[in-house]
């Protein structure tokens, strides 16, 4: 039962992510398919901040919460972590994050994580970022990670798999069917994947020509960054790297 203050607390938070209105994007993909490799490509050439909901987790565990054992547990067990939760800290990295671009990895996990952020924040995806990747690859690469994760083990390793195909395959297919899932083949190297996921977030070249300073390229770099134009600073960078 949330309590007055809870209820006050929660309106502030989606008070203030209304008025930011972030562009969000997904990223999801099953455990070791490289949604956080990209992700960190990403952020550096395309201006997002990266939010693992993992990773957000893991750092709740560490700071000893409340829900540190809770979570702790779960994890352990690769099962999905109740919503409320997992949104309250996503919701809290936003705000913090300094930005109003959200790479969002590893969620929504289920059709519960789904819903609910969608009624909590009112936030719809610009699109999502799917990484296809085999089993036998991803449970390859996860073996040989060593990121010292009580997860990365063949026990749970398989029941996180169990749990990728049961309840997270299930929301990539809702946004399939909204039209918003950009699938890449993850099973490659990562320069090669980096060069599938580079096309979805710069696809269009003409932006530049569109720009007023594209007299050059060196000229829309310079005058853009002069006046604080992001825009096209990021069209630049796109075609850079
Ligand atoms: O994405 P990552 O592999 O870092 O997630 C590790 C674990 O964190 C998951 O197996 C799951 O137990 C938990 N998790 C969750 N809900 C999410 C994301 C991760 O419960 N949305
Ligand atoms: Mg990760």
């Amino acid at each position: 039962m949330g309590t007055v203050v809870d209820a006050a607390a929660k309106k502030e938070a989606n008070g203030s992510l209304a008025d930011l209105n972030p562009t969000v994007v997904f990223v999801l993909g099953g455990p070791g398919s490289g949604k956080g490799t990209q992700c960190a490509n990403i952020v550096q050439h395309f201006g997002y901040t990266h939010l693992s909901a993992g990773d957000l987790l893991r750092a709740e565990i560490k700071s000893g919460s409340e829900n540190g054992t809770m979570i702790s547990n779960m994890i352990k067990e690769g099962k999905i972590v109740p919503s409320e939760v997992t949104i309250k800290l996503l919701q809290r990295a936003m705000l913090e994050g300094g930005n109003d671009k959200f790479l969002i990895d590893g969620f929504p996990r289920n059709e519960e994580n789904r819903a609910a952020f969608e009624d909590v924040t009112k936030i719809e995806p610009s699109f999502v970022l799917f990484f296809d990747c085999s089993e036998e690859e991803m449970e390859r690469r996860l073996l040989g990670r060593n990121q010292g994760r009580e997860d990365d083990n063949i026990e749970t390793i398989r029941k996180r798999f169990k749990v990728f195909l049961e309840s997270s395959l299930p929301v990539i297919e809702y946004y399939n069917s909204k039209g918003k899932v950009r699938k890449i083949d993850a099973g490659r190297p990562v320069e090669e994947v980096y060069e599938s996921v580079k096309a979805i977030f710069a696809p269009k070249n003409e932006k530049l020509t569109k720009c007023p300073f594209s007299l050059s390229l060196m000229l829309t770099f310079s005058v853009c960054r002069l006046i604080n134009c992001c825009k096209c600073v990021q069209d630049f960078r796109s075609y850079v790297y």
